[in-house]
């Protein structure tokens, strides 16, 4: 398995994943295993890996079979639900901080194909976004929909991040989880 930056040929095959699993197009069938949220167009796919090179991706027999994003919160503005979590950043406080959008990035989402779950490809893959990152940033945030209970499993009990606080938006309930990108 190798895990790198993702370039611009990636894009299909990590659109291919991202339909997959996606709470729009996901099957019934996959649901309960979890679904991710946010919904890129190839243009932000394209903007995230230029600007950010923010998308990490593992590698397995010339097939991509995990993504994982990570971006400041200026990339994130686009979308509804960033734009209440970045307001919000002024009133949560982790370990002592208080978040910003110089002290945060937000990770996210995290997306690995069928075969390939309840392996090591989960920690490998955010670790290393995480370490990626952590040479701009002391603190990761995410987000993760209640009805999710496999990714609030993974990211509380193995990848071991805090739940800070939970919110409401669009009719759903989400928790916001972090962690210290250095440990
Ligand atoms: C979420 C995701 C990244 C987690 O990676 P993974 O390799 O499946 O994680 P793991 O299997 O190592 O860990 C999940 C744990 O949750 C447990 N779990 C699964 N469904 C559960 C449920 N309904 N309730 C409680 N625990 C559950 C699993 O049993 C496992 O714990 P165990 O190993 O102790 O048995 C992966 O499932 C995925 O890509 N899902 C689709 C997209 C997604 O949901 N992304 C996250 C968006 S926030």
């Amino acid at each position: 398995m190798i895990y790198r930056n993702a370039v611009l040929s990636d894009i299909p095959a990590i659109a291919e994943l991202q339909k997959k699993y996606h709470i729009a197009t996901i099957s019934e069938k996959d649901k309960p295993d979890g679904f991710v949220t946010t919904l890129f167009t190839e243009e932000q796919f394209k903007e995230l890996i230029e600007k950010e090179n923010g998308i990490t991706v593992a590698f397995d027999n010339k097939k991509i079979v995990a993504y994982a994003m990570a971006a400041s919160w200026e990339y994130w503005a686009k979308w509804p639900l960033f734009q209440h979590m970045i307001k919000d950043l002024k009133n949560t406080e982790y370990k002592g901080n208080i978040l910003s959008t110089i002290n945060s990035y937000q990770y996210g989402p995290i997306c690995i194909d069928k075969d390939y779950r309840g392996t090591e490809v989960l920690l490998k893959v955010f670790d290393f976004s995480r370490r990626q990152m952590s040479q701009k940033y002391p603190i990761l945030i995410t987000f993760i929909n209640q009805i999710n209970p496999r990714s609030y499993y993974a990211h509380t009990k193995k990848l071991g991040l805090d739940v800070i606080k939970k919110f409401e938006f669009n009719n759903n309930t989400y928790y916001e989880l972090g962690c210290e990108t250095s440990f």
